[in-house]
C-alpha cells in the first residue's frame, strides 16, 4: 500500500521508559508505521543541553532503542537511528541558524521554562535547541511530525525557518512540516496530580518486574475524597480508573465504574485489578525487551543500519542545501 508521506519524530533519551511515554508517544509511533514512512530519531545531541540527561547518555540511548523496539517499532521498514550518528544535522543547524532571529528563540516558552529550571546553566545550546530540532525535521524532508502540544511552538518555528530559508536563497528545497498532535491524554503519575515523569519519581516503568509494578500501583493515589472503604468513590477524578481504561477489558472497566460509585469495590481491590491487567498487557513488551537485551549486537546493528539509511537521505538534502547557499 502506498504510504501517505514521511513522519519524523525525535525522542529524548532520558532513562527507562514509563507508562506516560508509552501512552503519550510510543503507541502512536507504532501505529503511524501502518500509514507512513517513519523516521524515529533518538536525539542524544539535544540531551546534551540538560546536565541530568548527560550523565548516563550512552546507557539511556541504548535503553530507549530497546524500549522502542520492544514496543513495536519495526526496523525493517522504519528508520530508527541515533541523532549524532548523522552529523549532517549539525551542519544544517549552523546554516539554519543564519536565518533565525535570536529574539525569536529567547521568546519561546520552552526556552523561558528551561532558563527558569536551570538558571546556572543557560547555555547557547539551549537557545539553539529549536534550530537543531528544525534541522532534524527538514533534513529528512518530513511531512508530518507527531509531538505533544508542548512542542507546537517548535513546529511553528520550524515552518518559519523553512520559509525564511527558501525565501533568502530563492529555493524550495526545504519542506514545511505539519504538526500532528498525538497527546491524546496527559498521563498522570502515581501521585494522581502531576504528569508522569522520572524527575517527580511518580512513574511506572515499562520494564519493571511484575512485582515492582504491583508495588508501584498499590502505592497510587486514588479519589482524594474517598477516605473509608465504605465511602462511595468518583472514578472521574481517579487516575487509577483513567489508566484502567488503557489496559483493562471494557466490561471490567464498566463494572468498576458502577461499583466504585456505590462502594461495591474498594481502592485496594481496584488497584490489584489494575496491577494484574497492566502486568498482563506489558508481558509481550517485557519478553521482547529481554530478548533484545540479550542480543546487544543485534540492537547495535539495527541502529547502524538506521543511521546508514538516514545518512543517505541527509546527504541528498545537504547537497541541495549546499548548492542553494553556494557552499562547495
Ligand atoms: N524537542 C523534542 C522533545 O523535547 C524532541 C525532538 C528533537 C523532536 N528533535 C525533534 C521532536 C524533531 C520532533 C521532531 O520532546
Amino acid at each position: 500500500m502506498a504510504k501517505k508521506g514521511r513522519v519524523f519524530s525525535g525522542i529524548r533519551p532520558t532513562g527507562r521508559a514509563h507508562l506516560g511515554n508509552y501512552l503519550g508517544a510510543f503507541k502512536n509511533y507504532v501505529a503511524l508505521q501502518d500509514d507512513y514512512e517513519c523516521v524515529y530519531c533518538i536525539v542524544d545531541l539535544h540531551a546534551l543541553t540538560t546536565v541530568e540527561d548527560t550523565l548516563n547518555l550512552r546507557q539511556n540511548t541504548y535503553d530507549l532503542a530497546l524500549d522502542l523496539l520492544a514496543a513495536g517499532i519495526r526496523p525493517e521498514e522504519t528508520i530508527l537511528f541515533v541523532q549524532s550518528h548523522v552529523p549532517q544535522v549539525t551542519e544544517l543547524h549552523t546554516i539554519l541558524s543564519m536565518v533565525t532571529p535570536l529574539g525569536k528563540l529567547t521568546d519561546l516558552p520552552t526556552f523561558k521554562e528551561k532558563a527558569r529550571q536551570q538558571p546556572h546553566n543557560i547555555n547557547y545550546g539551549l537557545v539553539g535547541y529549536p534550530v537543531l530540532m528544525a534541522a532534524d525535521i527538514v533534513l529528512y524532508k518530513s511531512d508530518v511530525v507527531p509531538v505533544g502540544v508542548d512542542q507546537a511552538p517548535h513546529i511553528e518555528f520550524t515552518r518559519e525557518v523553512v520559509r525564511s530559508f527558501n525565501y533568502r536563497y530563492s529555493t524550495n528545497v526545504l519542506i514545511e512540516p505539519q504538526m500532528k498532535n498525538t497527546e491524546i491524554l496527559k498521563v498522570l503519575g502515581t501521585d494522581g496530580k502531576e504528569k508522569m515523569g522520572k524527575s517527580l519519581d511518580n512513574q511506572i516503568e515499562l520494564a519493571a518486574t511484575p512485582e515492582e509494578t504491583r508495588q508501584r500501583v498499590m502505592g497510587m493515589f486514588t479519589d482524594p475524597q474517598r477516605i473509608k472503604r465504605t465511602d462511595p468513590g468518583n472514578p472521574d477524578v481517579c487516575n487509577v480508573f483513567t489508566l484502567h481504561k488503557s489496559f483493562t477489558p471494557a466490561e471490567e472497566v464498566a463494572m468498576i465504574n458502577v461499583e466504585c460509585r456505590r462502594a461495591g469495590i474498594g481502592c485496594v481491590d481496584c488497584k490489584q485489578r489494575f496491577a494484574a491487567n497492566l502486568n498482563k498487557a506489558l508481558e509481550p513488551f517485557r519478553a521482547k525487551r529481554a530478548e533484545l537485551a540479550a542480543k546487544p549486537d543485534l540492537v547495535q546493528a539495527v541502529l547502524d543500519d538506521g543511521a546508514a539509511r538516514a545518512r543517505a537521505i541527509a546527504e541528498k538534502t545537504m547537497a541541495e542545501v549546499r548548492a542553494a547557499v553556494q557552499l562547495p
